[in-house]
């Protein structure tokens, strides 16, 4: 039996941390895609050869084209510009928009049955446009966000509580922006609602301390953004997929109603299998979430429409 294949554009920080992650795991062959010359090509060959230190078997191979991604299960897309202190994620929005447009293409062609994560910036928008662009039904595009932003806000928390993140629960949902919106609600502690155990004003911080963890990392590291919690983030949900998991995890998702949201896509609680997003989870939110998470779909409706009024339609 053939291993499955799972294809990573762009051999960034991102991409490439990604595919070194899946190589060691030995969860699939992979093939890690970019548009400079050697750059995949050479990452993928010392992925490889760090394989019999590591005790993987699985193939790595790089490539500046898509012949060699055919019938890939699952393709993950890291391509594009990241930020850099002073920028917005939105910032990225039209350069990104051209090249997630591209290299989405060329997956459908060819892997049309593959299941596509989206990790490129400004995520939920980017999200979209695969959706739009492929054509594929809406359990095969999904973006890769509320786990990083819930991994970011539960090592807050742990770190407040000096307790260990396996006993923090805690869901973020909404955009991968600003408006994110962290579910003080369902966060617990050791099964402890959070809100009892860290006064107000203090968890407040905590959770603009998460709103703002992305651009913590862009500022301290000056030349581009965070990528070993991201690609963490990314083989969580890969490996959700590969085994059929049935994970319950944040993650941004097409929504036709669910949450009071139409025709968006939007971090939502989301059942991943391998057939994809095989159910979107209907939280109970109180007022004051369901508010934010409505005025978070609002600012990715605003890029949405961007990417429509650039493409003269709904980008195909
Ligand atoms: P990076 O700059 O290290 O890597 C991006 C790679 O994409 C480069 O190697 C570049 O050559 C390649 N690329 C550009 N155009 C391409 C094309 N047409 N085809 C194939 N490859 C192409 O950036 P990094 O740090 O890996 O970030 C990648 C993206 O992921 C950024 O947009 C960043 O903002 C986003 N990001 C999103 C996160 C999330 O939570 N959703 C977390 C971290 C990063
Ligand atoms: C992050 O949150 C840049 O979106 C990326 O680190």
């Amino acid at each position: 039996m053939s291993r499955p294949k799972i294809t990573v554009v762009g051999a960034g920080n991102v991409g490439a941390t990604t595919a070194q992650r899946i190589a060691d795991k030995g969860l699939a062959d992979v093939v890690l895609v970019d548009i400079i010359e050697g750059l995949p090509q050479g990452k993928a060959l010392d992925m490889r050869e760090a394989g019999p230190v590591t005790g993987s078997d699985v193939s790595v191979v790089g490539s500046n084209s898509y012949a060699e991604t055919a019938g890939s299960q699952i393709a993950v897309i890291t391509s594009g510009i990241a930020r850099r202190p002073g920028m917005s994620r939105d910032d990225l929005l039209f350069t990104n928009m051209d090249i997630v447009s591209k290299v989405t293409r060329e997956l459908v062609s060819h892997s049309p049955n593959c299941i596509l994560i989206v990790v490129t910036n400004p995520l939920d928008a980017m999200t979209q446009l695969a959706y739009w662009v492929s054509g594929f039904p809406r359990e095969r595009v999904v973006g890769m966000a509320g786990i990083l932003d819930t991994a970011r806000f539960r090592t807050f928390l742990s770190l407040e509580l000096n307790v260990s993140i396996r006993d923090i629960q805690a869901w973020v949902l909404g955009g991968h922006g600003d408006t994110m919106v962290p579910l003080l609600s369902s966060t617990t502690v050791g099964g402890q609602p959070v809100a009892k155990l860290i006064p107000k004003d203090r968890l407040a911080q905590i959770v603009k301390r998460t709103q703002d963890g992305g651009a913590e990392i862009v500022n301290l590291l000056k030349t581009g953004s965070a990528y070993y919690a991201p690609s963490a983030a990314v083989v969580e949900m890969v490996e959700s997929i590969l085994f059929d998991q049935k994970r319950l995890l944040p993650c941004c998702a097409y929504l036709q109603g669910e949450y009071g949201i139409h025709d968006l896509f939007v971090g939502v609680p989301v059942k991943l299998g391998a057939r994809g997003v095989e159910q979107i989870l209907q939280f109970e939110l109180s007022a004051e979430e369901q508010q934010a998470l409505h005025k978070s779909a609002a600012s990715v409706k605003e890029l949405s429409d961007k990417m429509k009024e650039k493409a003269g339609g709904v980008p195909k």
